[in-house]
């Protein structure tokens, strides 16, 4: 087991480097590759950092070459690159934009594959298959290129996609990883706690990024982690965001901007609650819960006085009310 582990991990690798190099060294992956990220406004350090990739539009040039180098069947169709037909292995990622994906110690543990062409048929990304070494909810993408400015920082930005973790790099943010549209696990902000206690969460500015900005903010909370959310502009995510603006002046709407959650989840459900008390008593029952998640009690008395005072409720029905939670919780 631990030596298919190993062996997959080498096919890995091995196509990394292959795809890079298509990418960056054949005429179709300059063509039609490097044209596509260059029209998106990437830069060529940039991708040669994230090692980004290109499968050419073939059934099975990437299987073929890999065969021929002495590669195993068995791994090539373990690690999801090549799948497994009656007239012979073809290519999974065929005519893609590549991204590998890190684990903590940046060896390449499987790629997300983006199509080039709108087309309604198929996935805008392809990712690797679950596997012995493609644990897609134990992976965040780019923490590799991100946990050294983690602990420099203290501090981490969680995005939903690929190209937000690059565009973030591109405007000089580097403590930045993507959760890659799945929703947050527990193992993915365990990996996050190993290098720092601080999140704010920066999801696409739309109904889908605001609902998993909720469902994320408790998961941190329990964890122990100190979350923070920023909202972005309708329609905008990260990448798109990023791009509105310059280095310097990127920092800065964030750190104006980036709230804490309990700000961002009052706001939030006020504006749909208003003056209706019933709605209103229920934003408070909500908000409550999401207190009562936090295992510090410091931390916790903390977020009392913040929400009693935001809310305008008395700290002591807030007190009786998490009370009330944590009896359940237990
Ligand atoms: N995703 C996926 N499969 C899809 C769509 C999305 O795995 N069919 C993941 C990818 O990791 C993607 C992330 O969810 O990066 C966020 O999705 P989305 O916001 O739709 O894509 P973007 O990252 O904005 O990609 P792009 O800018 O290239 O459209
Ligand atoms: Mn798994
Ligand atoms: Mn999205
Ligand atoms: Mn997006
Ligand atoms: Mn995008």
């Amino acid at each position: 087991r631990k030596n298919d582990r190993e062996s997959m991990m080498i096919v890995n690798s091995f196509a990394q480097k292959y795809f890079s190099e298509k990418l960056l060294q054949s005429e179709e992956g300059m063509a039609v590759g490097m044209s596509y990220l260059r029209e998106r406004g990437f830069r060529e350090d940039i991708i040669k950092k994230f090692q980004l990739g290109f499968c050419l539009d073939s059934w099975n040039a990437f299987s073929e070459q890999a065969i021929q180098s002495g590669y195993k069947k068995q791994f090539l169709v373990q690690t999801g690159l090549s799948i497994d037909k009656e007239k012979g292995l073809i290519d999974r990622f065929k005519g893609r934009v590549l991204f590998p994906i890190h684990g903590i110690a940046g060896r390449t543990l499987g790629f997300g594959g983006r199509i080039l062409k709108k087309d309604p048929k198929a996935a805008k990304y392809l990712n690797s298959p679950e596997s012995e070494v493609y644990h897609k909810s134990r992976i965040l993408y780019g923490i590799y290129q991100a946990k050294k400015s983690m602990v420099q920082n203290d501090k981490c930005y969680l995005v939903e996609g690929y190209t937000d973790v690059l565009s973030f790099h591109q405007a000089g943010i580097e403590n930045v990883v993507a959760s890659s549209g799945t929703a947050l696990t527990a193992d993915q902000i365990r990996l996050v706690k190993r290098f720092t206690n601080n999140m704010t969460i920066i999801y696409d500015g739309d109904p889908a990024g605001i609902k998993a900005s909720l469902r994320g903010i408790d998961l941190v909370l329990e964890q122990e982690l100190n979350v923070k959310v920023l909202l972005l502009p309708e329609g905008e995510d990260p990448d798109s965001f990023s791009r509105t603006m310059g280095a310097t002046e990127l920092s800065q709407y964030i750190e104006k901007n980036e709230t804490d959650f309990i700000v961002f989840k009052t706001n939030l459900l006020l504006a749909d609650a208003k003056n209706d008390p019933v709605k209103r008593a229920n934003l408070i029952i909500d908000i409550v819960r999401s207190i009562a998640i936090i295992p510090d009690n410091i931390i916790r008395s903390v977020y009392v006085k913040e929400c009693s005072s935001i809310l305008n409720v008395d700290e002591r029905v807030l007190y009786t009310e998490i009370n009330k939670i944590k009896g359940r919780l237990q």
